[in-house]
């Protein structure tokens, strides 16, 4: 890795006080940092004049975003001041680290990087923590506008709560598998906001997933029937292929790719013990990040139509057909929904996005640009996580990319590829350029299809029915 690397412009920085920096070697090696930002002044101007390295009002510090302990995620650590050293105390097992040396009480050192602002260049990628760490912070999320208002949807009698008062998950693979088993999508939205806190904040007791007694995810996640009923006439809908019906298709995608995120975890886990908990940071940053972009959707839908709430429409599930034609293998999980399906997403997310601007949508176009975005972190970690395992098994990874498609994927690995979003990413054109699947039959393997096919609904309701990721992305 270089010595010194340039982060992002400086005044990125005045939006959240907690960024997560991922970096990325020649060699595809990763490592994480986790950058703070201290104010010791309330009021911090959000102009690109303000004087960010100005050490009596904002000070930045950075940290591996991993415990030296047993691995934490230290995103959400609480920082504490103890007679002028600034105290980073991690969630696991409250083991202290002095954030600017590193050095804890214990003996052990956590790595940490020397941090300057030198003026308004760009520079690599630079994400917020969470909107937790925003600043100012935005208000509690409404979820109320989830629930469906059409005359024929219909409220459970008897709301779950959040929290089952039964047999309440203690560890990350329980909660995993109850979000799987949780049909009301409001509900999984709460749950995954919920298990996510819990695991970032060290309330849970363990990720669980070398347990004797895992609990096993379902083969299909179910769904609320009164989500999955059609109150548009399909025939209709197969004509109307405007901007509240491609919401509704991606706000389907979405709910499935909440499930994915927390399948990866409940199915993987426990099959690899090996698996670290950066892994497991990953994928539960990626279920949080499905789970937003679902409400986003949503609440842009009920914004945008009335007519044509979220369940209102016919819906596809051919994303988790996908997955299931993975179960056998992580190293095929990865390749094919991360860095094949997802990766599409990356070429066809600008062509949809200039769809709603063409029509004037800006809201639409906000939220799909905050997709687009979180999106390119995903495929990232879909490339982290299989060039570990390549690494572990002594394996080329694009040798065994393109052999992990040929055996699980019919058809052409289709263009026009979005290369600057996929090289962001780690897909380097040898990864899949002249790449051809070799499954042969009619449901084996998934091709990416043309989008235009995906806003032609099925008249069948989930969890037998089909839809593409690539519709969206
Ligand atoms: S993992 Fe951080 S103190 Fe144990």
């Amino acid at each position: 890795m270089a010595s010194e690397i340039l982060v992002a412009p400086s005044q990125h920085l005045l939006t959240h006080s907690r960024f997560l920096v991922t970096l990325r070697s020649q060699e595809g090696k990763y490592r994480s940092l986790i950058i703070f930002r201290l104010s010791t002044s309330r009021d911090v101007p959000h102009d690109e004049d303000s004087e960010l390295n100005d050490k009596n009002d904002q000070q930045l510090y950075a940290m591996e975003a991993h415990c030296p302990h047993l691995g934490a995620d230290i995103s959400h650590a609480d920082i504490e001041d103890c007679d002028d050293n600034l105290i980073l105390v991690c969630p696991w097992h409250r083991y202290d680290f002095d954030l600017r040396t590193g050095h804890s009480d214990t003996g052990m050192k956590a790595c940490t990087y020397t941090i300057e602002v030198r003026g308004n260049e760009n520079g690599l990628e630079l994400r917020p923590v969470s909107e937790a760490f925003a600043d100012p912070p935005p208000p509690p999320l409404d979820l109320s506008h989830l629930f469906l208002s059409s005359a024929e949807a219909t409220t459970p009698a008897e709301p779950e709560e959040v929290v089952p008062a039964e047999n309440m998950p203690t560890t990350l693979v329980q909660w995993a598998v109850l979000i799987l088993n949780t049909a009301d999508p409001a509900l999984k939205v709460q749950r995954t906001r919920h298990a996510v806190n819990l695991f970032r904040t060290g309330q849970l007791k363990s990720i669980g997933h070398r347990a004797s007694n895992v609990p096993r995810p379902p083969e299909i996640p179910p769904r609320v029937e009164s989500y999955a009923k059609n109150t548009v006439d399909p025939t209709k809908v197969a004509r109307r292929k405007n901007r509240a019906v491609m919401l509704h298709a991606l706000a389907n995608i979405e709910q499935w790719a909440i499930d994915l995120a927390w399948d990866i975890i409940a199915r993987y886990g426990p099959e690899h013990p090996e698996l670290p908990p950066a892994f497991f940071s990953d994928f539960t940053k990626m279920a949080l990040d499905e789970s937003k972009h679902f409400t986003l959707l949503t609440a842009r839908l009920s914004a945008l139509s009335t007519t044509t709430p979220y369940g209102s429409l016919p819906v596809h599930a051919s994303l988790w057909d996908s997955a299931r034609a993975t179960f056998s293998s992580l190293r095929a999980r990865l390749a094919i929904i991360h860095l094949v399906h997802e990766a599409r997403g990356l070429d066809v997310n600008p062509g949809t996005i200039e769809k709603f601007r063409r029509a004037r949508d800006s809201e639409s176009v906000d939220v799909l640009e905050i997709i687009h975005a979180d999106e390119v972190t995903h495929v990232t970690a879909g490339h982290r996580w299989f060039t570990w395992m390549c690494d572990r098994q002594g394996v080329n990874p694009v040798q065994t990319f393109r052999e992990e498609v040929r055996k699980g994927w019919k058809g052409d690995i289709k263009g026009p590829f979005n290369k600057e979003a996929r090289e962001k990413a780690g897909m380097t054109p040898e990864f899949y350029v002249d790449l051809r699947g070799g499954v042969d039959g009619e449901r084996a393997g998934l091709p990416v299809r043309d989008p235009k096919q995906d806003e032609v609904p099925a008249k069948t309701v989930t969890p037998t029915v089909d839809i593409h990721w690539s519709s969206r992305r």
